[in-house]
């Protein structure tokens, strides 16, 4: 029998209880949340012509074919120096086609829109022909832009598909012969996230809301740090006019990517801004994390020195008023020219991602300082190094307790065995320590980013009895998030991911469900359960959390069965008075190597039935491998 004391309120939960950690890696931001369909639309990757092919151009005898583009570079212009010149020699056969990101996901009847630059040289162009092609280069989309300026001047056209097509690419030809010169070629679809211009990709932002997240963490991990420090993420290049954002190359454009990703940018279309918008959206408290003047230590671990922090220093002082100053300061105004002139109510900061050792330690104590003599009220939170156990880990932990750090954010990438042993990681913690942030954790089914490592039911389930543990503690635990987030699956760099899509399709693994359940049944108060006086961390394979919620007047009861049979438990729910009619919803599954898969999306999600109960007793029987959830009205 387990015991819930459902009179007696532990500890509040913290809103941000379950939350979200969104990075630009695994394609997640160019070439998925964020819609546009054309890679490399300003022409400003290292290799200018990347993702561009012009099949019917040999440039070593230009004259003897029908065109040929030409990357062309002005100096003067530092964030988007790079352009296109196009020269038709006859009006025939030349086109320059744009592969977008593995293919373009196109939908029949749905409309696209489209907008480049242009300048036509002598007005020789009579007609830019745009078209969408399918893998068999039939035409199944189209429009026409009329280039009526020799000077730079912005072109748009809306055009619908005819076809259904994964990998469609865009092929662009002309009318006339002379040069013209192109810049900025986009393409999004016009059904976005909230029907916003060139926004983000619906499918992939509700999946996001549904989970109802705590808040969003970005924009990294790793990215935030950057390979050295001047390709760190810079939230002020981030913002402003999209075509002004500098482009540069991801930090996970990386050799080792299992699919190789040399093409893997990031054009800042999805910015800081942006990213406060969609926390809002989501109904997310915005949790950005800055660099605090460390590069990657697994690249260079270049360091800023101590004399010269003063601009990252700057940096998060000025995102603070970015995000929340009137429309009388400098940032405040660049939001509301934005188009928000209300403030983010941003709450928290991080300071660095996932560094460690005294360099970290010395960087944080001057940022820590500065931002507090600030925006006393901002919530910082600070590293403590990438493994849970092991030397620098105990080492942050000391010092920043000594600091009297506010959250600190741990990360555990480890195996599902590890996750169920460590149910109870957090029961002895000081209860008066700094608060801690499971910032990024995923359990691995074999170590490293390989198509091995998977999203299965064993992973998931086992992330499901540790968070039982983190909720148990939710006094000390205040905000926790799975990572990574999304993976596109032509072109990833890590693995497992809680969000898997292509050009057309989405879905959530396992690991999401478990996510969404706990997140959508956080509740309010935390419960005591036990059994013969001990919380569950594992005992007969259970594992079990409670909560209930003061705004639905509910009980709600978590329970992870992680043996491979079926077992019969008692819930008895002490001081409680019940309606006999509750919610029952169960999510399992009957192997552990069993997972969702495009083909079958909702294989692993939760099932849902009604439950009634008898008495204060509700007696369940838990499935083999599951997770439980009880829900009972309170009378
Ligand atoms: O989530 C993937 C990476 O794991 C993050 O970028 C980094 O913080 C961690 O090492």
């Amino acid at each position: 029998i387990l015991e819930v004391d459902v009179a007696k309120t532990v500890t509040k939960i913290q809103p941000t209880m379950f939350g979200l950690f969104f990075e630009d890696i695994n394609f997640a931001a160019d070439g998925g949340l964020y819609a546009e369909m054309i890679k490399n639309r300003s022409f400003e990757f290292e290799k200018p012509l990347m993702g561009w092919d012009q099949p019917n151009t040999k440039r070593s005898s230009l004259n003897m074919n029908s065109g040929a583009a030409t990357p062309v570079k002005v100096v003067e212009n530092e964030t988007n120096p790079n352009f296109c010149r196009v020269l038709i020699n006859d009006d025939k056969g030349y086109a320059l086609i744009n592969e977008g990101f593995r293919g373009m996901g196109v939908k029949k009847d749905a409309k696209y829109n489209l907008s480049l630059k242009a300048a036509n040289h002598n007005g020789a162009i009579k007609k830019i022909i745009v078209q969408l092609i399918d893998k068999d280069k039939k035409v199944i989309g189209e429009t026409t832009i009329i280039p009526t300026s020799k000077e730079w001047e912005t072109y748009s056209a809306e055009f619908k598909a005819t076809q259904t097509e994964a990998k469609a690419k865009l092929k662009i030809t002309f009318e006339g012969t002379g040069t013209i010169d192109l810049d900025m070629i986009s393409l999004f679809p016009e059904d976005t996230w909230k029907n916003r211009k060139n926004g983000l990709r619906k499918d992939l932002v509700q999946l996001l809301y549904d989970m109802k997240p705590g808040f969003l963490r970005f924009p990294g991990g790793c990215i935030v740090e950057g390979r050295t420090l001047s390709d760190r993420y810079q939230w002020k290049k981030s913002v402003g006019d999209v075509e002004d954002r500098k482009t540069m190359m991801n930090r996970w454009n990386v050799e080792f990517s299992h699919k190789q990703t040399p093409d893997y940018f990031q054009s800042f279309g999805l910015g800081f801004y942006e990213y406060f918008q969609l926390s809002e959206d989501i109904g997310a408290t915005p949790l950005p994390i800055l660099s605090c003047g460390m590069a990657c230590q697994y690249n260079t671990g270049e360091l800023a020195p101590i004399e010269e922090l003063d601009p990252y220093i700057q940096d998060a002082l000025d995102l603070i008023e970015f995000a929340n100053g009137s429309e009388e300061t400098r940032w405040g105004i660049l939001r509301s020219d934005m188009g928000h002139p209300k403030p983010f109510n941003l709450k928290y900061i991080g300071v660095g991602n996932e560094q460690w050792g005294p360099d970290y330690i010395e960087r944080f104590k001057i940022f820590e300082k500065a931002i507090k003599a600030k925006y006393p009220d901002i919530i910082i939170v600070s590293g403590s190094g990438p493994s849970p156990d092991g030397e620098h880990f105990d080492f942050a932990m000391a010092e920043l307790k000594k600091l009297n750090a506010e959250l600190i954010d741990e990360h555990y990438y480890q195996s599902p065995k590890w996750f169920r042993e460590n149910a109870s990681r957090y029961d002895n913690y000081d209860r008066k320590g700094p608060k801690i942030f499971a910032g990024e954790y995923a359990a691995q089914s074999v170590s490293g980013a390989n198509p091995n490592n998977r999203n299965n039911w064993e992973c998931a389930f086992s992330e499901a009895a540790f968070m039982t543990g983190l909720e148990r503690n939710a006094e000390v635990v205040n905000m926790t998030s799975y990572a990574p987030l999304m993976a596109h699956e032509d072109a990833w760099q890590w693995t497992p991911d809680m969000i898997w899509f292509n050009n057309l399709e989405s879905y959530g693994s396992a690991n999401y469900y478990v996510q969404k359940l706990f997140s959508t049944n956080k509740g309010t108060d935390l419960l005591n359960i036990t059994k013969d006086a001990k919380p569950l961390t594992g005992q007969n394979d259970l594992y079990a959390s409670a909560v209930k919620d003061v705004n639905t007047k509910e009980v709600i009861v978590k329970l992870v069965n992680t043996a491979a049979a079926s077992q019969e438990v008692t819930v008895d729910l002490k001081g409680g008075k019940f309606a006999t009619k509750g919610t029952l919803i169960t999510l399992s599954s009957p192997k552990l190597e069993d997972e969702n898969t495009f083909g079958e999306p909702k294989k692993i999600s939760p099932k849902e039935s009604s439950y009634n109960l008898k008495g204060v007793k509700a007696s369940l029987n838990l499935p083999a491998y599951s997770v439980t959830v009880l829900k009972l009205k309170s009378k």
